[in-house]
């Protein structure tokens, strides 16, 4: 029998297209927070007259709001749903940027930051769950992947736009202009639906078929897809209970500690916080230089996602992972050797920076994107929130500790073993993937879900 269509099928696609998009732009004011600061910094510090100490405060109040703002989310967008949690999350994003641009001291910067954070924790947490519930099982991958390409565009937005404002040292436009994509956001998300397996968890299942039905190419899947969702919706606990309970679950939230754990771990922070630093630690002594490199850094970083998002649904998560942890370990271990014999010519300045730019390649086309992806599809729909909140706190809290540590390591340690360090976690991290990571490439989540629960091995869990 045909199958009977809901609406037109290439039609739905673009909706859902849309859709996605919009929810990613989230990921773009992710990336502007990130990014804009280094740039800022300087001008900041000298404007305010403040200490080392302070400057550290003013860079890491931000991670710290987004440690507490993962934390929040996790409540939040099972109460109210994705879209309030997205929605609120653009309005702290608004109130931020206009209060950082406006501080009159670096108290007020500083808590200004915290508010940034506080939006940064609930996208970082709302946009990849949101975007996993919404696309359909073909498409997730570079879906996720989309929004970690928005993050990376933000990082190079916010080091183009702190390059331009550095001629007049006009930090507060660099801080300010942020309200204008914070504002479309805003306006964006005021035209998303919600997600359908949010409504049907809150037993709303009319409204959830109606959305699958906008969504989907025909009302045969949207109806496949409900019942499936339906069916994960039997399991009677959720949250904490089902995690003190449930020890297939317990699995699940610590596979995505390990997950974010490995992503920050790769030292990829270390490279967005301290570019200039390194530039300079490999001989590039002139300002103008050290900026120019870290435009690139950026760009870089932008145009390897794509890599991902061209790979993630064909090669799957788990090569694509090994692969780049790889190329990061090649790049950071021959850095560390460079630094170890002495970087003493100009050709060999110029290879440091291909190594750099090999690491961020290999950040960029695999743990950048992958984690988020892997994330937001191993935990079970009742565990969902909880699972990802605990995930994302870890990535901001480990994005702390990387971000500071670095000094102290290039002091304790020496250039050389600090990059070594690195090098070798990375090569850790392809044994860990190995052992633990599944490959959920083209599975229902609701069939992962069920593999996890009936208690098949970690790495089996996307199996059919
Ligand atoms: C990470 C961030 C990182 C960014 C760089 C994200 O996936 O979570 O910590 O700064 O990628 O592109």
């Amino acid at each position: 029998m045909p199958e009977k269509k809901s609406g037109t099928g290439p039609s739905n696609r673009v909706m859902t297209l849309f859709v996605c998009f919009l929810a990613a732009l989230a990921g773009l004011l992710f990336g502007l927070d990130i990014g804009v600061i280094a740039g800022a910094l300087p001008f900041i510090a000298k404007d305010f007259d403040v200490t080392a100490h302070q400057q550290e405060w003013i860079v890491s109040s931000m991670m710290f709001g987004a440690a507490i703002g993962a934390i929040g989310s996790g409540w939040m967008s099972s109460s109210l749903g994705r879209k309030k949690s997205l929605m609120s999350g653009a309005i702290l994003f608004v109130i931020g940027s206009l209060l950082s641009a406006s501080a009159a001291n670096p108290e007020m910067l500083i808590v200004a930051r915290v508010v940034l954070g506080l939006a940064v924790g609930i996208a970082s947490f709302t946009a990849p769950l949101y975007l996993s519930e919404i696309a359909s099982e073909k498409i997730r991958g570079s879906m996720i992947s989309l929004y970690q390409l928005m993050i990376t565009i933000g990082i190079l937005g916010a080091y183009l736009s702190d390059t331009y404002f550095s001629f007049t040292g006009a930090w507060r436009w660099m801080l300010g202009v942020i309200t204008i994509p914070a504002m479309l956001l805003l306006i964006g998300v005021c035209f998303l639906p919600n997600s359908p397996r949010w409504l049907a968890a809150k037993g709303n299942f009319r409204d959830a078929q109606r959305v699958l039905d906008r969504l989907r190419d025909t009302s045969q899947q949207a109806k496949e897809e409900l019942d499936e969702i339906r069916e994960s919706l039997k399991v009677k606990q959720s949250g904490w209970s089902l995690f003190k309970d449930n020890g297939n679950f317990r699995r699940a939230v610590f596979l995505g500690v390990l997950l974010q754990v490995m992503q920050q771990f790769t030292g990829m922070n270390v490279i967005m916080y301290y570019a200039p630093k390194i530039f300079e630690i490999a001989g590039f002594a002139n300002t103008t230089q050290q900026m120019w490199g870290t435009v690139i850094v950026g760009l870089i970083n932008v145009l390897a996602t794509f890599i991902a998002i061209g790979l993630v649904d064909r090669w799957g998560r788990k090569p694509t992972l090994i692969l780049g942890f790889l190329v990061m370990a090649a790049g950071m271990g021959v850095l560390g050797t460079l630094l170890h014999i002495g970087i003493d010519s100009q050709q060999m300045q110029y290879f440091a920076i291909g190594m750099l730019l090999m690491f961020i390649v290999g950040f960029a086309m695999s743990a950048g994107p992958l984690i988020w992806v892997l994330c937001s599809e191993i935990q079970p729909l009742k565990g969902r929130d909880f699972g990802i909140t605990v995930s994302t706190t870890t990535n901001w809290l480990a994005n702390m500790i990387v971000g500071a540590t670095f000094l102290t390591m290039l002091n304790t340690l020496g250039n050389a073993n600090t990059f070594w360090v690195y090098g070798a976690l990375n090569l850790f991290f392809i044994v860990l993937t190995l052992m633990l990571i599944p490959e959920t490439k083209n599975i229902s989540l609701e069939h992962i879900e069920r593999n996890l629960m009936s208690g098949k091995k970690l790495r089996d869990i996307g199996s059919r």
